[in-house]
This record gives structure tokens, C-alpha cells and sequence, in this order.
């Protein structure tokens, strides 16, 4: 591992909150909540909870949640989950500006009656007591969710919410996540309309496990940023357009090769994009599913790459610049990164 790399500020704007979760926390939460695992070790416990060696693709790599989302559906776990996501961003990777992003349909649990404002409010406050006691910024996503089991009135009601705390600040913008194998972005028309009236900012995992037309359809329906966006090499006009509009691309190397929409590191197309003149950022997608961080991740662009710290550098500053923050806090958070960077 480069220490140069470790030691950098370093932002992430792609990161599942459900995609995050400290193995050892879920061996306390069963034992809080009174749940069975099927181990109470903790190294066996990580083959549940993250991705198998042999997933062959996103829908698999999808599955691996549905072990432990039984446990993400009470008040003190979310708040708990989300004050750790930060600490570690803080403590492991000098994260100073996290975006998490989550779809609050999938943690909700009518047996206690907890709904998906419930869900929002009690991980804004694991995040709050987080930005209390840790140097770090945190803007929330929510995810619209493609998935068999999540309705249109479920993700009407994540965008009708991502609208309220979006005017108070506390949501910085709206996603599309699950399975886009399965589920075409135009399946979502009706939603991306609605953000785009109310202002608030979007971006859509797209060209993650479909081809590059659907990046397409996610920049015609309002997509700023794209999640993933690594088929978009199969067509120069696309790729055209990426570029002239200022678009960024939320790459995430390790989840790529996981989900073998990659045959292997080496033909990810990142440098590609680099060298084309796309805005490309580094991102860890689901650390502890992945088992990886954000280190990590760096460090295998320089690594496999040859992306040299100067690189690096702009990579992480095209995220400052893509981040769904005000101006005024771009110029103070360039100005402390400028500082970090060449003292
Ligand atoms: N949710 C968590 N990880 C995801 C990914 N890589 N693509 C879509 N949805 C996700
Ligand atoms: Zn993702």
C-alpha cells in the first residue's frame, strides 16, 4: 500500500450505507435483538457478509445483502451503522466528505412500526452525532430502488422524502440503484421528472450491468453523475457526450470485478476515460461487502494503472468538484485539500 495514497484527504461519493456494515457490529446486533446467526465467529461471519469469490454477476453480488438486511430494521442499528460508516471513513481512510447513499423501502419494519421517514431520521442522526465528534462532512442520498420486491408507491415515497430533507439540507440527492440487468432507468421516467422539478440533484447507477445506451437514457432523464458507467467504451458518441457536458463518472474498481461486468482489472476501462478527458472519480461502492476501502481502491489504479499521485490527486479533486455541495463549501474544502496536498 502507497502511504502517500493513505495519508491523502480523499472524498467518496459513492458509497452504500447497507454496503458498509462492520462485521463485528452485526455479531453485536444479534446478540442485542436476540437474532441467530449461523455462526457467532467473526471470520466466519465475514463469508455471509461478504461478496463469495465465485459471484458471477450484479444480481448475485445483490444477494449477498438480503443476509443481513433482517438486521438493518431497527432504530439503534441504523444509527449505529451509519455513526461507524463515518468513523471508519474518518479513522481508516482520511475521508473528509462522504456521500451515503441507501434506499429507505428496504430497512423499514412494520412489526415495530418503523416507516421510511423512521429509517431517514434515525441514520441523519447516527450521521449528525458522527459530524459531531469526527472531522468530516456527510451528504445523504436516497436510492430509488429497481428490485422485485420494492413498488412504485415505495419509491415514490423515498423521492417524496428525498423532497422534504432536501429543502432542509439534510438529503443532497437522489439515486437509482438494484438491478439494472433487470430493470431498464426508462422503467423510472416518471421519477426523474418529479427530481428534476424540484431541483434536487441526481445520479443513476447506469452502465453498470447494462450496455451504454442506458447511460444514455439516464443523461436524457437527468443524470449528472453516473454510477459506474464502464460500458459507456462500446460507444464514441457516448462517450462524447460524457465529456462535453461536464459529466462524472463514480467508478469503483473492486465492485466491477466482483460483479464480472469486468473479465478482469486490467481491461476496466478507467485509464481510458482518464486519458480521454472524462471526469472520473474513485469510489469503494460497498466496502465491507467488497472488502475493500478507499485506500484500497486508490491504490489499485496507481498500482495497476499507473496512475501517479498527481493523478490521484485530480481524481480526488474531480470528486470535490462533482460533490452535491454548495459552492461555498467546494472553495473551503479545496482550500483545505490544497493545503494537505502540496505542504
Ligand atoms: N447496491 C449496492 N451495490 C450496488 C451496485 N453495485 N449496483 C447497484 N445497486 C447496488
Ligand atoms: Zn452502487
Amino acid at each position: 500500500m502507497n502511504k502517500e495514497i493513505v495519508k491523502l484527504p480523499k472524498i467518496d461519493l459513492h458509497r452504500h450505507l447497507d454496503g458498509s456494515v462492520r462485521v463485528e457490529t452485526i455479531l453485536d446486533i444479534a446478540k442485542k435483538h436476540n437474532f441467530s446467526l449461523p455462526t457467532n465467529d467473526v471470520n466466519e461471519l465475514k463469508k455471509y457478509v461478504q461478496v463469495s469469490p465465485q459471484c458471477r454477476s450484479l444480481s448475485e453480488f445483490l444477494k449477498t445483502f438480503d443476509f443481513f438486511y433482517n438486521f438493518l430494521k431497527f432504530p439503534d442499528v441504523l444509527e449505529r451503522i451509519a455513526y461507524e460508516s463515518c468513523q471508519d471513513a474518518v479513522e481508516k481512510e482520511n475521508v473528509k466528505y462522504l456521500e451515503l447513499r441507501f434506499a429507505p423501502p428496504l430497512q423499514t419494519n412494520p412489526e415495530i412500526r418503523f416507516s421510511e421517514e423512521d429509517v431517514l431520521k434515525s441514520i441523519l442522526n447516527g450521521i449528525k452525532y458522527a459530524q459531531r465528534d469526527f472531522k468530516i462532512k456527510v451528504g445523504v442520498i436516497l436510492c430509488l430502488y429497481r428490485y422485485y420486491n420494492i413498488t412504485e408507491e415505495q419509491n415514490l415515497k423515498t423521492l417524496k422524502l428525498a423532497e422534504k430533507y432536501f429543502s432542509s439540507g439534510e438529503v443532497v440527492g437522489i439515486d437509482l440503484a438494484g438491478d439494472e440487468s433487470k430493470y431498464s432507468v426508462l422503467l423510472y421516467k416518471k421519477f426523474f421528472d418529479y427530481a428534476k422539478m424540484i431541483g434536487i440533484p441526481i445520479t443513476c447507477h447506469a452502465g453498470e450491468a447494462a450496455d451504454a445506451k442506458e447511460v444514455l437514457n439516464a443523461i436524457k432523464l437527468g443524470a449528472k453523475r453516473i454510477g459506474h458507467g464502464i460500458h459507456i467504451y462500446e460507444d464514441e458518441e457516448i462517450m462524447k457526450i460524457v465529456k462535453n457536458e461536464g459529466l462524472t463518472l463514480e467508478i469503483c474498481l473492486t465492485s466491477n470485478l466482483q460483479t464480472q461486468v469486468v473479465d478482469s482489472i486490467e481491461k476496466h476501462p478507467i485509464k481510458k476515460y482518464y486519458d480521454y478527458g472524462i471526469k472520473i472519480t474513485i469510489n469503494t461502492d460497498d466496502p465491507s461487502v467488497s472488502n475493500i476501502d478507499l485506500n484500497h481502491e486508490l491504490n489499485l489504479a496507481y498500482d495497476v494503472f499507473k496512475f501517479n499521485l498527481d493523478d490521484i490527486k485530480k481524481i480526488i479533486l474531480n470528486a470535490l468538484e462533482s460533490a452535491f455541495i454548495s459552492d461555498k463549501e467546494k472553495r473551503n474544502l479545496l482550500e483545505e485539500f490544497n493545503k494537505e496536498f502540496y505542504n
